[in-house]
């Protein structure tokens, strides 16, 4: 009874806060889960995190900062999302290949066939059955990000965070069974139940298909 789900959103959206109670209330449950997140969750991966979110003076091109995260992602997927969803875990992933669609595609402006051939090879086909979008006004997120502290992305200018939002609402368009989409200023604690409620839809819906 495996379930994969992700968690996408722009700056300040909450899905981090969001992702770790999910995976408390699973624990606390006793179902076996698998708590990770992009760029990270690998060795290789929490160096090239640092690597792409570090402010730097040379540009990284948006192609190889492409690479770079399908790199990240490559090393997670086979070292820690496969097997564990082989084993029957929930997976929950902080950003996942929606995430390379919309930065590097809807933001640095990458064509959608590269994006889509990338993001294939790096994920080996493994798709999430549910992606929790925290959707929130770009002005609204990057404030709860301190001036000083922004990396490398928070850092850009406002216009591509509008085209990371809208790319994000439309992906969610067109795959509405796999994406929910949330209000992310709503209180923590109603997002919390939201998600939940989801969740436990589904898996039920796993147990359900177990006894069948
Ligand atoms: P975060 O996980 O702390 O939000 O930081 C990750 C940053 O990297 C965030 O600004 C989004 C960006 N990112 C991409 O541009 N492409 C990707 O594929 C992923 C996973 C993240």
């Amino acid at each position: 009874m495996s379930l994969f789900i992700t968690f996408e959103g722009g700056e300040g959206c909450g899905k981090t806060t969001q992702a770790k109670a999910l995976y408390g209330r699973l624990s606390r449950l006793a179902i076996p889960a698998e708590l990770t997140h992009e760029p990270g969750g690998t060795a290789l991966g929490s160096q090239l995190r640092r690597l792409l979110k570090t402010r730097r003076q040379d540009e990284i091109s948006p192609e190889a900062e492409l690479f770079l995260f399908a790199a990240c992602r490559i090393q997670l997927v086979s070292g820690v999302i496969r097997p564990s969803l082989q084993k029957g875990k929930v997976v929950i992933c902080d950003r996942f290949a929606d995430s390379t669609t919309v930065y590097q595609g809807y933001g640095r402006g990458i064509g959608s066939t590269t994006i889509k051939a990338v993001n294939e090879f790096a994920t080996r086909g493994t798709k999430p059955d549910l992606t929790v979008l925290l959707d929130i006004p770009v002005g609204k997120g990057l404030g709860r990000k301190q001036a000083k502290m922004k990396d490398r992305f928070e850092a850009e200018e406002i216009a591509f965070h509008d085209r990371v939002r809208d790319g994000y609402l439309k992906l969610a368009a067109d795959e509405p069974e796999r994406w929910l989409v949330i209000d992310a200023t709503l209180p923590k604690a109603r997002i919390g139940e939201i998600i939940w409620d989801r969740v436990n839809q589904l898996l039920n819906k796993h147990h359900l298909s177990l006894r069948h």
